[in-house]
């Protein structure tokens, strides 16, 4: 997993430069974007959904399940993502997308995805198999990307991706096993998650998604709960939540995460509710994005959380790779 983590730069490259060799073009008007995928390969649909959301004229949505919703048709793009190529979930979405005559990209390591795109005629996009999903984020993310600005939808992004390759190379020093725990943060918030219930909050439009990412890879990696929510709609209900009871609230540990870009109203809510909240979890923490662009700016986020996931595990002496209980889930289901 550390090497898997340590090669995210590179890989961005790499899953910009095959996104980009795809040949593609649009058979009709598209009028919505929608990736289907579970897991590690939706979490790269959700990037798309907040990075592309602002810039698309159409709306950007995730599917996560069996079904597709009634509107996809001959004008949808579908990006029908799975690592493996193998998830039954993603699989029946992309049958369904299949009657329907949407405009499907195939995105996967291999599997049944890629050989039933390939029986009919659908473009591939291949990326390299070997790291668990989750660690694919570039793989998973960057190529979606690469299509829109090929159809012409989106602006030339090729000055973000290098940007966000060189600022992941800066962050990988600052959060490698080898940097001492006083340089570094990741080290630093596993140590505060550590026998504790993690909680992150991001903001709706910026980090919403990265604060997911962050509960995904505790889960995974650290096989440990965790939680999440989005400002402003936690000041709507989750605030008044940390009253009682007061022993087990002393056990969550909640990060902030936080971007310039945020709202500005949202970033006023950051220092009211930690003041609200008084001493009622165990801490509090904030992080900060870093970097130029939108992309940089949103990895700067996922980064230290993807290492912070796996010191977490390594404090809790667990292997971060192998998902054990996702692999018999699906074995199981399969032979039903
Ligand atoms: O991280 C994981 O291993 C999971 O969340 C998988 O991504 C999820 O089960 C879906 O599998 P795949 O990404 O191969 O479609």
């Amino acid at each position: 997993m550390f090497d898997a983590l340590s090669g995210l730069p590179e890989q961005c490259i790499r899953a910009w430069e095959l996104g980009m060799a795809l040949t593609v073009s649009a058979r009709a008007e598209i009028r919505q974007v929608m990736v289907t995928g579970l897991g590690g390969s939706a979490i790269g649909g959700d990037l798309l959904r907040i990075f592309a959301g602002k810039r698309l004229p159409v709306p950007v949505t995730v599917n996560r399940d069996y079904v597709l919703p009634k509107f996809v048709g001959p004008q949808t793009l579908l990006f029908a993502t799975s690592y493996s190529g193998n998830t039954e979930e993603t699989l029946s979405a992309y049958r369904e997308a299949r009657e329907k005559g949407a405009q499907i990209i195939a995105l996967t390591t291999g599997g049944k995805l890629k050989a039933m795109a390939e029986k009919d005629g659908v473009p591939v996009i291949t990326v390299p198999g070997g790291i668990s999903p989750r660690a694919a984020t570039g793989y998973l993310f960057l190529p979606t990307l690469a299509v829109l600005q090929k159809l012409g939808l989106l602006e030339p992004l090729d000055e973000q991706v290098a940007e966000l390759s060189r600022h992941l190379q800066a962050m990988r020093e600052q959060l490698k096993p080898e940097t001492p725990l006083a340089e570094n943060r990741a080290k630093q918030v596993a140590i505060n998650f550590f026998q504790r219930i993690p909680v992150i909050w991001g903001a709706s439009g910026t980090s919403e998604v990265v604060a997911q990412r962050w509960k995904g890879q505790v889960n995974e990696n650290a096989k440990a709960p965790a939680y999440w929510n989005v400002f402003p709609e936690l000041n709507h209900n989750e605030l008044v939540g940390f009253q009682k009871p007061e022993e087990l609230l002393r056990q969550l540990y909640i990060v902030i995460l936080r971007d310039t870009q945020d709202h500005p109203r949202v970033q006023k809510r950051y220092a009211i509710t930690r003041e609200i909240m008084g001493g009622a979890v165990a801490g509090m923490d904030e992080i900060e994005a870093t970097g130029n662009g939108d992309l940089a700016r949103l990895y700067s986020l996922i980064y230290p959380g993807d290492y912070a996931s796996v010191y977490l595990a390594l404090l809790y002496g667990i292997d971060p790779g192998p998902v054990k209980v996702i692999d018999q889930l699906k074995a199981r289901l399969a032979e039903q």
